[in-house]
C-alpha cells in the first residue's frame, strides 16, 4: 500500500468517527418521539455557539440516587463553566486567526480541548441517566454487549472497575469503536485524557468529585455502584445504532 494510500484511509476513518459521533447526538437531538431528550442532547444554538442543553428531568427526579443540589449545581455551575470556557476558546483563537498573533495558540488549543470535552460528556451523562430504574441495554447493543464483553455481568463488573479506578478526576465511558466495529471500555482522566481516535462514546459516568461528593463523599465506589441503576440503556441503544449506520 502506498504512503498516500495509508494516509488517506487513515484521515478517511478518522473523519468517519467524527461523524459517527455527530450522528448519535443528531439520533437523540432528532428522537421525535421525545422532546425532552432531543433538547437535551444539543450541543449548540442555530449560530454555532455552545451552548447549556437543559436537563431532561427535573433537579429532583435522579434521587435518591444523586440528590437535587449535587444535580443543580453540576448542571448550572460546572456543566455551564465548561460551555462558556469553549466559546472563549473559540472566540480567542478566532481572534488569533484575525491578529496573525498565536502566542497564545498552544493555551487556547488545551483550553478548546478541556472545556470541549467537558461540554460533550457532560451532555452525554445527562442523557445516560434516567430517572426510570432498572434500563437493560436490549437488541443490536446487547448482542453486541455479549460478543464483545461475554455478557452483561461481565460488562458490568469491567466498567465499574475502570470507572471506580480513575485517577483524580474523570470518567468511565462504554464506548463503540468505529475503526474497529467493537464496543471497548475507557478510562478518561479530566475530559480529554486518555480517549481513544475512533471511539464514540455511548454511556459515560462522571466520576469528578463534584458529581457526587455532597452525598457521598469519598466513597466513589458506592456513587458508581448507585448509578449503575439509573443509567439509561435505551439512549446507550440509540448511540449505538446512529454510530454505526455512521461507520
Ligand atoms: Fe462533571
Amino acid at each position: 500500500m502506498t504512503e498516500s494510500r495509508r494516509t488517506f484511509l487513515k484521515a478517511t476513518a478518522l473523519t468517519t468517527a467524527g461523524f459517527a459521533l455527530g450522528s448519535t447526538f443528531e439520533a437523540l437531538a432528532s428522537a421525535v418521539d421525545d422532546d425532552k431528550l432531543a433538547a437535551a442532547s444539543r450541543l449548540t444554538d442555530a449560530e454555532g455557539q455552545f451552548v447549556l442543553p437543559p436537563l431532561p428531568y427535573k433537579y429532583k427526579d435522579l434521587e435518591p440516587v444523586i440528590d437535587e443540589a449535587t444535580v443543580r449545581l453540576h448542571h448550572d455551575v460546572h456543566h455551564k463553566a465548561y460551555v462558556d470556557g469553549a466559546n472563549k476558546a473559540l472566540k480567542q483563537l478566532a481572534a488569533a486567526r484575525a491578529e496573525g498573533n498565536f502566542d497564545l495558540v498552544k493555551h487556547w488549543s488545551r483550553e478548546l480541548a478541556f472545556h470541549g470535552s467537558g461540554h460533550v460528556l457532560h451532555t452525554l451523562y445527562w442523557t445516560s441517566l434516567t430517572p426510570a430504574r432498572g434500563s437493560e441495554p436490549k437488541g443490536d447493543l446487547s448482542r453486541a454487549i455479549d460478543r464483545d464483553f461475554g455478557d452483561l455481568a461481565k460488562l458490568k463488573a469491567h466498567l465499574t472497575k475502570a470507572t471506580v479506578a480513575v485517577e483524580a478526576s474523570g470518567w468511565g465511558v462504554l464506548a463503540y469503536n468505529v475503526l474497529d466495529r467493537r464496543l471497548m471500555v475507557l478510562q478518561v482522566e479530566k475530559h480529554q485524557d486518555l480517549t481513544v481516535w475512533g471511539a464514540v462514546p455511548l454511556l459515560v459516568i462522571d466520576v469528578w468529585e463534584h458529581a457526587y461528593y455532597l452525598k457521598y463523599q469519598s466513597h466513589r465506589a458506592e456513587y458508581v455502584a448507585a448509578v449503575w441503576d439509573a443509567l439509561d440503556w435505551t439512549a446507550a441503544g440509540l448511540r449505538f445504532e446512529a454510530a454505526r449506520k455512521a461507520a
